[in-house]
């Protein structure tokens, strides 16, 4: 160039010093930018003579075209140089171990709970929750067990008045769903329930999950036909339920629950003791004068209710031989129901 004004070489050291696009950017502006070097030598030209203006100015652009094209080669090393550095940083090693982390599991009580309650809404059971702190109505009264019958010595309470009682059985909330809806009624009712009693087997604290079915026509055989469904999804294909008699103020008649043992197949082994069966709950029809006190008619309908113990159930399907291991929260017991 015949004349840069000294501003290419100037440009051109400055612009090569830069170390990266943003300062590369600056050193542009400095030069070409709105109030830049080479655009002063622009706005300038207005005090030089008419006749020099045409040749100045082919000057000046020529310069700043030089410029131009030096600044776009710089930015565009500068631009990549920066976009390898930036993946290189952010490279990911896939082929790193993956860091722990400690899953919990659910609590096998709340397993069975779970898988319980999706078996029966299957068959078109609904969920119902009834209150822990029962009155003596709910609990006994209205379950055909007014205060003098012997049945309540089955069942140890405690009592928090002469009124109010932590709930023996869920069974109490059968009378809270036939109060408020008429047949065909088919809910479930999971919940805690509270007994003075503690041994291997027995904790003052446990939960029960009641069954109630009423509508017209309900017989002992709908009964035993969806016992045995549950207990083929709950132990095994092949498991089979046996009736026997038993008695249960709130159900007429009464059962007792046996399935064959999953462990031996009903042959005979330890966890049976000897008899291939397992009882696992309580159940029956409903009693005439339990739907009488809910203003159901026991002419037109009957039903029939069971509940059975989900520790109970729990420790049978995971060989869990002490209760109390339900409830210590020991982690390395926890731990071995994960999925
Ligand atoms: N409530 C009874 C108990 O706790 C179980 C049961 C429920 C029996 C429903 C019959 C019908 O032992």
């Amino acid at each position: 160039m015949e004349e840069d004004f000294g501003l290419l070489q100037e440009a051109t050291r400055e612009a090569e010093a830069a170390e990266d696009s943003r300062a590369l950017y600056e050193v542009k502006m400095k030069f070409l930018g709105r109030t830049g070097k080479v655009t002063a030598l622009l706005k300038g030209m207005k005090e030089l003579a008419a006749e020099a203006r045409p040749a100045f100015g082919k000057k000046v652009n020529a310069l700043r075209e030089a410029l131009e094209e030096k600044f776009a080669a710089l930015e565009e090393k500068l631009k990549r140089k920066e976009l390898e550095a930036k993946l290189a940083e952010e490279q990911i090693d896939v082929t790193m171990p993956g860091r722990h982390t400690k899953a919990g599991a659910l609590h096998p009580v709340t397993r069975v709970k779970d898988q319980l309650i999706d078996l029966f809404s299957g068959m078109g059971f609904e969920v119902f929750e009834g209150p822990e702190i029962e009155n003596d109505y709910y609990n006994f009264t209205a379950l055909n067990t007014p205060a003098d019958h012997p049945a309540r010595d089955m069942q140890d309470t405690f009592y928090l008045t002469e009124e109010f009682l932590l709930r023996t059985q869920t069974s109490a909330g059968q009378i809270r769903v036939m109060e408020k809806k008429k047949p065909p009624i088919k809910i479930l009712s999971p919940g805690r329930v509270f007994r003075s009693d503690d041994d291997a087997t027995h904790s003052p604290m446990f939960h029960q999950m009641e069954g109630l079915v009423v509508d017209r026509g309900i017989t002992l055989c709908d009964l035993q036909g969806m016992l045995d469904e549950f207990a083929r999804k709950m132990f095994s294909e092949t498991s089979k339920t046996r009736l026997r008699p038993s008695y249960f103020p709130f159900t007429e008649p009464s059962v007792e629950v046996d399935v064959s043992c999953a462990a031996c197949g009903g042959k005979g082994c330890s966890l049976c003791k000897g008899t291939g069966w397992i009882e696992v709950l309580g159940a029956g029809m409903v009693n005439r004068r339990v739907l009488e006190n809910c203003g159901v008619d026991p002419d037109e309908y009957s039903g029939f209710a069971f509940g059975m113990g989900i520790e109970r159930i729990a420790m049978l399907k995971y060989g869990i031989n002490n209760i109390k291991l339900l409830t210590e929260n020991d982690v390395r017991f926890l731990e071995q129901f994960k999925d």
